[in-house]
């Protein structure tokens, strides 16, 4: 079974639309999937899916009142099922590191070919450790700067929150903060010459880096593209993420902007499936056929029992 999170630092780039977008067409490929709304602020994952009032939502596993594997909700798409997001939640995250732990040990014996966390907006830490924690590390943007910025931002955090723990490992904490702090007296004009130098000096944390970092990748979504131009943007992204952190980064496609969809979606009560003759859709799936390339998805390789 294997963890997908879908996350990014704006708010309303389609991170959810995206995320339940991979649901109906991995389910489509004969995946058992379940979608995660992980999202405390603003859960409205299961509108996506047709499942208009939840019976269960995931408040009930925070509450302690549930184990993950009695949320599960079906949806009208075969295959895909949904844990919904807390309607009632206060909108603070609630993910304590006990609790993040409880959740991965019970998402990881949930029945499932793929679980696709669909995560809130910003770049909280508690929010960049379930990011980090997933097997394929998603993120949404759309073709305009501040978002982009935000995406840049989110990377970043994300990837000084997997860095934090390995300095203290090695024992250079306060190593490398100096060095961070003087990086221009050291000629460092990147994260990646940062690491590159601390792994040159440190040779334990040289280790320490090489094996946190064997499986690192980010994949960038470019949503909402109104014009083929503006994919441009989702290499652009990638380069900026390799030059300036250091992170392998793939751009696993664009999907366009569809102004009547959201009218469609709600006005019908339709799950996202029904409107796979959209474009959008068809856009969708070519996303997750790149996501899915080298992730060795195979239907029936599931967790245990929940
Ligand atoms: N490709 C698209 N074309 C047209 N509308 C879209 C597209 N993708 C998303 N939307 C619309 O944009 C809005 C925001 O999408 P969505 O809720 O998925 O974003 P989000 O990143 O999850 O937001 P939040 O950060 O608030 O969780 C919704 O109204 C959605 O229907
Ligand atoms: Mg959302």
């Amino acid at each position: 079974m294997q963890i997908w999170a879908v996350g990014g630092g704006k708010g309303g780039t389609g991170k959810s639309f995206v995320t339940s977008g991979l649901g109906v067409c991995l389910a489509e490929r004969g995946l058992k999937v379940i979608l995660v709304d992980a999202d405390f602020g603003g859960a409205n994952l299961h509108t996506y899916c047709a499942v208009l009032k939840p019976g269960h939502s995931y408040g009930e596993f925070v509450r302690g009142s549930a184990q993950l594997s009695e949320l599960i909700l079906e949806t009208p798409v075969p295959g895909l099922s949904i844990i919904a997001g807390d309607l009632n939640s206060s909108g603070t995250n609630p993910m304590t590191y006990a609790l993040k732990v409880k959740f991965f040990r019970q998402l990881k014996k949930l029945q499932a070919d793929v679980v696709l966390l669909d995560l809130g907006a910003g770049s909280h830490h508690k929010t960049l450790d379930v990011f980090l924690e997933a097997d394929r590390m998603i993120v949404v943007t759309v073709p305009e700067r501040m978002a982009i910025e935000n995406l840049y931002v989110f990377i970043k955090s994300a990837f000084f929150r997997k860095l934090s723990p390995l300095f203290t490992k090695a024992g250079i904490r306060n190593e490398a903060r100096e060095i961070w702090a003087r990086r221009s007296d050291f000629n460092l004009s990147s994260m990646e010459e940062f690491t590159d130098y601390l792994s040159g000096h440190y040779p334990e944390f040289g280790q320490l880096y090489g094996e946190a970092m064997r499986d690192f990748r980010v994949h960038i979504v470019l949503n909402k593209v109104r014009d083929y131009r503006q994919t441009e943007t989702g290499f652009a992204v990638k380069s900026m993420t390799e030059k300036y952190l250091g992170i392998p980064a793939s751009f696993a496609g664009h999907v366009r902007y569809d102004r009547d969809f959201w009218d469609r979606l709600l006005q019908d009560q339709v799950c996202l499936s029904r409107v796979s003759a959209a474009r959008i859709m068809v856009d969708m799936c070519r996303v997750t056929d790149r996501l899915s390339e080298g992730a060795s998805l195979r239907p029936g390789v599931s967790g245990e029992t929940g």
